[in-house]
């Protein structure tokens, strides 16, 4: 299938060429195709709205129980904030995030207090959950003119430490949001892999009724 044209073209669009189409092998909604992970940002500033509303759609996540083991802590780029949470980022990382226009610190929580109980008890889903969370808001902010990058390569534990996360909470994923950029002002390393890549085949990943994966 061909990519189809984006279901929702933003009111800024930006004037940089289209990425390379994306192949599916059976018929979806554009949607999945266009999000993607680019990492040169132009720095444009976002507003707490718009940022308000790519956490409001990972809020409408599923989740086990509905225990929603997501929390959230963002920060828009030049503030005191984003200092902590940059800070925390990989040096490759930091190489190109600096251009983002916010930061979202992705944490779930571990344990959680089932019906009846009195205390808390490990929730086997929060990773799961709160990654589907994740896929929720890239994808509103895809649907909304911007991306959406995640960075797991961080110091979890200098998170940890300097926004006082309890033991409790697994400090995810950093998310990376801004408008796509030109990839010139990315590090020679990383401009020949600005763009969109593929996947395995359906058939690789996906079987009836048996595991034939290694
Ligand atoms: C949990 C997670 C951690 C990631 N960590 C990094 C990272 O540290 N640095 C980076 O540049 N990209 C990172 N990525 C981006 C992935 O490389 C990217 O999502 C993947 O190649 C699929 O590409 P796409 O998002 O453009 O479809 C991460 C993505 C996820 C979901």
């Amino acid at each position: 299938m061909s990519q189809a044209t984006p279901s929702h073209t933003p009111s800024t669009t930006p004037t940089i060429a289209l990425p390379a189409a994306r192949e599916a092998d059976h018929p979806i909604d554009p949607q999945f195709l266009n999000r993607w992970s680019p990492r040169a940002f132009t720095g444009e500033s976002l507003d707490t709205a718009t940022l308000l509303r790519f956490l409001e759609a990972a809020r409408w996540a599923p989740s086990g129980y509905n225990v929603q083991p997501w929390r959230f802590v963002y920060a828009l780029a030049g503030t005191p904030a984003w200092a902590t949470l940059f800070e925390t980022l990989s040096v490759t990382n930091q190489s190109w995030a600096h251009r983002a226009s916010a930061l979202v610190l992705v944490v779930s929580q571990q344990r959680w207090l089932p019906p009846g109980k009195s205390a808390l008890e490990p929730n086997a889903t929060h990773a799961f959950d709160t990654g589907a969370a994740w896929s929720h808001l890239a994808l509103q902010a895809s649907l909304s003119g911007w991306h959406a990058h995640s960075i797991g390569g961080f110091d979890r534990a200098l998170a940890r430490s300097s926004l006082d996360i309890p033991e409790d909470y697994t400090p995810q994923v950093i998310v990376a949001l801004g408008r796509r950029g030109d990839k010139a002002v990315l590090p020679e390393a990383l401009q020949a892999r600005e763009q969109p890549n593929t996947r395995l085949p359906l058939s690789a990943i996906a079987a009836e009724g048996r595991f034939p994966f290694d």
